[in-house]
């Protein structure tokens, strides 16, 4: 077995939990995260052994859960493109800019990354039947994995989430429930119902393997920019998981002495109808309150509580990062914007990204001439209620 996995950790106490066990929240109501034996990572996983490894997140394998046949069940997903952008460059005269394209995922998300990893070391674990609350992306994600798999999986999702959602869902054979509510009401239900059906709840970093996926956007960023993190990364934030696995995997790769201590400045993009970050960033607080009446054509932002939100204000902060919240209509023209000038079609997240990206270059808290990266974490074309607006 490849992974170097160890043991897991409550990221409130420290308290240890075995390698072996099928884990939601630990005791005391906190995500969990997964530690590694980095060391022995190193004897095998150095930047030199990358070369000619398999295209995709599993190329990290020693620093993921284990898996439970020869090999782990993947879709390809991961091993993005880094793109240059040359067109959006020269429109922002910024010459350094990239984009992290997570659209070429498996179902057009990021989410491929967390629910290929949730699933694979949940089914180690023997889970049987799996459950989601979700915007959209991760319900698609955890539906592929599963259907991939020949488990079934339950989806539970605001009745407003755009129908392409739920469509994708129930093709892969998922049962999907629509619910009058946002996702901390899906939240809500797949916790009362799991346990008895006998379902593995996979809410946002409430299983510790969804951050693991989420965090090989880090490792690849790195790798993508032959180890010389950028100076800013910006990201469309909901329940915020790729920003902490990003930061976690920075810490693990100077571990594993692949990177310095310089890390990049991390900036949280939300929507101004839900912005529980942004306002607790603001307020110089270590919790976020829920938002009330949530609202935002980027359903992947509508998160009006974060069970994580303690571990993105810290990595914010760290990183001596920024979090700033824009308007609907600013991210659906950034979105457009985004695919006139580079050949991507991105999901409102994406365009969020660059809206924000105007703003922080207008203020002043990016110069120009920085090394940004700015993350597209999905498809546009699953979104075409929004762009119809
Ligand atoms: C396209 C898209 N972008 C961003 C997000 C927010 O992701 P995270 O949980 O990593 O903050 C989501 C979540 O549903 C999403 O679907």
């Amino acid at each position: 077995m490849l992974s170097c996995l160890t043991h897991f950790e409550c990221t409130r106490t420290g308290a240890k939990y075995p390698r072996g066990a099928l884990l939601t929240l630990s005791d005391a109501g906190a995500p969990l995260f997964a530690r590694y034996d980095l060391e022995r990572a190193a004897a095998t996983l150095s930047r030199a052994s990358l070369r000619g490894r398999r295209a995709d997140m599993w190329r990290y394998a020693e620093v993921l859960p284990d898996w439970a046949g020869a090999a782990p069940l993947s879709l390809g997903e991961g091993w993005t493109p880094l793109a240059e952008v040359e067109r959006l460059r020269d429109a922002l005269r910024c010459p350094h800019l990239f984009i992290k394209d997570e659209s070429s995922n498996p179902t057009g998300s990021f989410k491929a990354r967390g629910l290929s990893c949730a699933v694979n070391g949940a089914l180690a674990r023997r889970a049987t039947a799996f459950a989601v609350p979700t915007a959209g992306n991760a319900g698609g994600a955890l539906a592929a994995f599963a259907a991939a798999a020949g488990v079934p999986a339950h989806v539970f999702m605001p009745a407003d989430t755009p129908a392409a959602f739920a469509l994708e869902c129930r093709a892969f054979g998922a049962t999907v429930e629509l619910i009058d509510g946002l996702i901390d009401e899906c939240g809500r239900q797949v916790a009362a119902r799991a346990p008895k059906a006998g379902w593995h709840n996979v809410s946002t970093l409430k299983e510790p393997f969804r951050v693991e996926g989420k965090k090989t956007m880090g490792y690849e960023v790195a790798e993508q920019l032959a180890f010389e993190l950028p100076d800013v990364i910006v990201y469309p934030t909901g329940g915020g998981t790729g920003l902490i696995g990003m930061w976690k995997a920075f810490d693990e790769m100077e571990e594993l002495g692949w990177i310095g201590s310089r890390r990049p400045r991390m900036v949280s993009v939300q929507a101004a109808g839900c912005a529980p970050i942004v306002q607790a960033f603001a307020d110089g607080a270590d919790a976020a309150a829920p938002w009330p009446d949530a609202h935002t054509v980027a359903s992947g932002l509508r998160v009006p509580s974060a069970v994580g939100d303690f571990l993105m204000l810290r990595a914010l902060r760290d990183s001596g990062g920024h979090a700033l919240a824009v308007e609907d209509d600013a991210m659906l023209a950034a979105g457009r914007e985004l695919a006139r000038l580079t050949g991507i079609f991105p999901a409102p997240e994406g365009g969020a990204a660059l809206a924000a990206l105007y703003r922080l270059l207008d203020e002043g808290l990016v110069d120009r001439d920085e090394r940004i990266v700015l993350f597209n974490t999905g498809s546009g074309y699953k979104y075409a209620d929004a762009y119809l607006r």
